[in-house]
């Protein structure tokens, strides 16, 4: 639909109506079916089937004055009935292509329910794992972010968002919600304009780029001014310098919350605030509703301003086809849980393991050992569901397998498998089962919910007894495997030093148990890698790679006077990018072309990997740059490339990327893009703590 269509059906409307289309709910009673037949309601985000939205669908398009079709939104953050690994755990994969293929089975179960605008994805940088919504996003690297976000916007929206399994993508939140205090949800941020355009907009300005619709903001302030109200963010930055043109909507109630923050003595302050700011939809609260017809009549808000978020509004509708295709085929419910979606959530699961430690080659294990203990918390099939990881709305239990009975799946007729969940006092049956077993699997980490919003934590180490059971079947003597299920960085130390094989396995969804068995009994090789680094205790956080070098870097481990804590070393227990494989491989040869590149000129950085091991798998081979002396300090690494291959054993590979200006520019004193001559330090290796290292001079 043209512009000049949505400006017709502008022209048509009452003031009402037009608020109607500024405001988002969950209710659907009768009361609402009303207030949609009234055209004052324009979306809703509700728990609901195909044949609900039609029915409310019917009254909007029927009944109301104008037939404007509802958009009905939805919290699909990690997959709908099929459930996928989490956010974070996808972006261990170093795969986008794995967050496109988890957006676009997504997007084919939520709209066959009616949904077609997913609250998703949230692509916060989270570099303190406190924060529960870590597991929300893509971890701590600005890149690796960017790179995932974009991924999983084409796989919400495809080409063509009148595609009718096709939804679109609302990026979240906007914006450095990540960066709250001590990793408390919801807290103050206070970055600076740098950081904030280095570090927090630019996974934002990369979904937008890909073509994301909509935005949503973000609860928190910075540096003063709360997001949802804050003009320079949703309208300067998005609008004035992006170019954005779809349509901003408040986090639930964020626009009533300018009360509390501070910045509004009342809702019709809140309400005019934050729509003259650029936030165009309200959620939930209903300030818009009840404060705009009195503040346009006082002339304290332009009704163009309500106008130009209604065009906004409308043209996604437009261009999701609502207009001309409000309803959903009911009968495209069969795709739900389908065999290809199920199998698509296992392949994707398995490219999220991490493995952490392989001490002594003790994984993968035969397939015919004679017994195997399997232990702990989530083995169970009362606790299967513990594997989905937060934020799921829909997707129910049934889909997924209890950890058991996958290693059942998996061993030899003859094998015997012995099930205890470490739940009795002092974990005498898990320790009978070890004892009587070849091999001992323990399955610890967090429940789903204990990661995600509201569940920040000021302990990030095993709760409960989880630590001590492990430390009772070790001191079996039973070779021991733990395998983590988790929704952000755990602080593991004696598991790490102490337990042979570790795999993180993450809160991984419904094919997440069988995906860490193939990987268990080597029928997949993990290949995954940390996107955000492990402390080694909670107080090391935040600890990411990307860090500053201070005046006093700790370059001795030990040394006083410098920037460290002095009881713990200061290095995370494993770091960004880290993760093994069931074979080896050897990094050579890095060639950087040309040795001294003028301004403006690309760079050309390429290694060799070779795979010296015996097996075939996967290595993420990652690009970090260093501008050594600059105007402005700069991190001691960054990563700017990334490159998951699959290798047969013997084989070797060039690896290659090209560094372009933009990979070396910074947010220079004027706070403007810059890039500024001088050396720059490159590393290409298998993680951000290794690596092949050379050089080059900007002229
Ligand atoms: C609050 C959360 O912050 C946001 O991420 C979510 O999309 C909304 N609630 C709607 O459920």
């Amino acid at each position: 639909m043209q512009e000049n269509k949505i400006n017709e059906i502008i022209a048509k409307m009452t003031l009402d109506e037009k608020i109607g289309q500024l405001f988002t709910t969950w209710s659907h009673g009768e009361e609402d079916l009303d207030m949609v037949r009234a055209g004052r309601i324009g979306s809703m985000f509700i728990k609901v089937n195909a044949e609900r939205t039609n029915e409310i669908q019917r009254v909007a398009v029927n009944e109301s004055h104008l037939g404007i079709p509802i958009i009905f939104g939805q919290d699909v953050i990690h997959g709908q009935h099929t459930i996928f690994p989490l956010p974070l755990a996808q972006a261990a994969s170093f795969d986008p292509s794995v967050a496109e293929r988890v957006a676009h089975v997504s997007a084919a179960e939520a709209t066959a329910e009616g949904v077609r605008w997913t609250f998703s994805p949230m692509v916060d940088i989270a570099r303190d794992p406190r924060w529960g919504r870590i597991a929300e996003g893509y971890g701590e690297d600005t890149f690796l972010c960017s790179r995932m976000a974009e991924a999983t916007v084409r796989g919400y929206q495809g080409d063509d968002l009148s595609d009718p399994t096709k939804m679109c993508a609302c990026v979240k939140h906007f914006a450095a919600y990540g960066a709250a205090e001590g990793g408390r949800d919801y807290n103050t941020v206070d970055v600076s304009e740098r950081m904030l355009r280095e570090v927090y907009l630019p996974s934002f300005r990369a979904a937008v780029d890909a073509g994301a619709g909509t935005l949503m903001t973000a609860f928190n302030e910075i540096s003063g001014i709360p997001c949802t109200a804050n003009h320079n963010l949703l309208t300067g930055i998005l609008r004035d310098e992006w170019g954005f043109d779809g349509f901003v909507v408040s986090d639930c109630w964020a626009v009533r919350e300018l009360i509390p923050h501070g910045v509004a003595a009342d809702g019709r302050e809140a309400a005019r605030k934050s729509i003259t700011a650029g936030c165009d939809m309200e959620m939930e609260s209903r300030l818009y509703r009840e404060n705009l017809p009195q503040l346009v009549a006082s002339g304290e808000v332009e009704e163009s301003v309500i106008d130009e978020a209604v065009r906004r509004v409308l043209r996604i509708k437009a261009r999701l086809g609502l207009f001309e295709n409000p309803y959903v085929d009911e009968g495209r419910k069969s795709v739900i849980l389908s065999d290809e979606h199920l199998n698509a959530s296992q392949e994707v699961a398995a490219r999220c393991m991490v493995l952490l430690k392989n001490e002594g080659g003790l994984l993968p294990l035969a397939k015919d050992t004679k017994s195997v203990a399997v232990i702990g918390p989530y083995v169970t099939e009362e606790k299967k569901f513990e594997w989905r990881g937060c934020w799921t709305v829909i997707g129910g239990p049934d889909s997924f397998t209890p950890f058991v009975d996958a290693v059942k799946g998996a061993v030899s007729a003859n094998t015997e498998v012995i099930e205890n969940d470490g739940s009795d006092p002092d974990f005498c049956g898990a320790i009978e089962a070890a004892k009587r077993a070849e091999v001992a699997i323990v399955v610890v980490g967090e429940d789903s919910d204990r990661a995600g919003e509201a569940h920040s934590v000021s302990d990030i180490g095993l709760q409960g007894n989880q630590e001590e059971l492990v430390k009772a079947i070790v001191a079996t003597g039973t070779p021991t495997v733990v395998v983590l299920i988790n929704g952000r960085p755990l602080a593991c130390t004696w598991l790490a030093e102490n337990v042979p094989a570790l795999l993180e396995a993450w809160h991984s969804g419904s094919g997440g148990a069988l995906a860490a068995v193939d990987v268990l009994f080597g029928d997949t090789n993990p290949g995954g890698k940390l996107p955000a680094s492990f402390p080694r205790v909670t107080g090391q956080v935040p600890i990411h790679y990307n860090h500053k070098n201070t005046g006093r870097p700790p370059i001795d481990p030990n040394g006083t006077w410098v920037s460290r804590y002095l009881d713990v070393v200061p290095t995370p227990l494993f770091p960004f990018g880290y993760g093994l494989s069931y074979t080896t491989f050897a990094y050579s040869d890095l060639k950087i072309t040309p040795e001294s590149p003028a301004m403006g000129q690309n760079i050309e950085v390429s290694a060799l990997v070779t795979n010296t091991g015996s097996r075939a798998g996967d290595e993420v081979a990652q690009l970090y740059i260093r501008d050594v002396t600059a105007s402005v300090t700069r991190p001691v690494k960054e990563l700017k490339g990334f490159s998951r291959i699959t290798l047969a054993p013997g084989e070797s590979r060039r690896v290659a990327f090209t560094l372009t200006p933009e990979s070396l520019s910074f947010i220079g004193q004027d706070l403007s893009p810059t890039v500024e001559p001088g050396e720059f330090r490159v590393w290409v290796g298998t993680s951000s703590d290794d690596g092949l290292q050379g050089s080059f001079v900007l002229k």
